[in-house]
């Protein structure tokens, strides 16, 4: 337990005076209540403290990727399925992270979560065209002909148009694919749009980080250098 008027301080919230100010005029909340004594004993580990609507951490950013595992949604909440948040062990879970980009229930692999908005954002938007990619198994064999097609810029069977993607054929019923851009089930369609429907989908790489020996399941925290290579994108 600390002072609440300390952890605002050491959140960057202000300076001690600063923040007597802040609480006077409630703009501070824990658990949801305002709250404008600055003596007040809070345990941030389990308690929420926010700014303004805005919940504070110690932490400042924080990214992390985990190897997606099938059978999860890419959301916060769901009514029905097992999200991707569930898989975040308990001291992630209150840092506000948010998955980004999507994979589908079905596919595994990597999926990064931050509570970085602005970084959030530029790593999905479609104008930075981040290279993802992916394995995946599908029947049939991928011919020169899907690669040149490819390459070309599919238009999937409802006119969606993809950027040039690269697709790498390793034998028969398994491909590599890079994609600048993340529509909806996109590999699985621009495969399937191919004579390619795919049985399984990993993705192994984002903007040129990788999963490593990270197992299933499990998250890990980004290195400063994988940050740097994502703010570098
Ligand atoms: N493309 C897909 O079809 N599915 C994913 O989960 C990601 C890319």
């Amino acid at each position: 337990m600390e002072r609440l008027d300390k952890f605002l301080c050491d959140c960057g919230v202000g300076t001690r005076s600063q923040v007597k100010g802040i609480l006077k005029a409630g703009r501070v909340t824990v658990d949801g209540v305002p709250e404008r004594d600055n003596g007040r004993k809070v345990d941030p580990d389990i308690q929420t403290v926010a700014l303004d609507g805005q919940v504070l951490n110690l932490r400042g950013r924080v990214v992390v990727m985990l190897n997606k595992p099938a059978g999860f949604v890419t959301a916060t909440e769901d009514k029905v399925e097992r999200t991707v948040m569930e898989l975040l062990p308990p001291e992630y879970r209150r840092l506000q992270l948010r998955p980004v980009g999507r994979l589908d229930k079905a596919t595994e692999g990597l999926l990064l979560f931050t509570n970085d908005g602005e970084l959030l954002h530029r790593l999905i938007s479609p104008k930075k065209e981040v290279p993802k990619v992916y394995y995946a198994r599908h029947e049939g064999e991928a011919t020169q002909e899907d690669v040149r097609a490819f390459a070309e810029g599919l238009t999937l069977g409802d006119g969606t148009k993809c950027l040039p993607a690269k697709l790498e054929p390793l034998g028969a019923g398994r491909s590599r694919v890079t994609v600048c851009e993340g529509k909806y089930h996109q590999v699985r369609r621009m495969l399937a749009s191919r004579q390619l429907p795919v049985s399984y989908l990993e993705r192994l790489q984002e903007g040129g980080l990788t999963l490593g020996d990270l197992p299933r399941g499990q998250i890990r925290e980004l290195t400063a250098g994988e940050v740097e290579l994502l703010e570098s994108l």
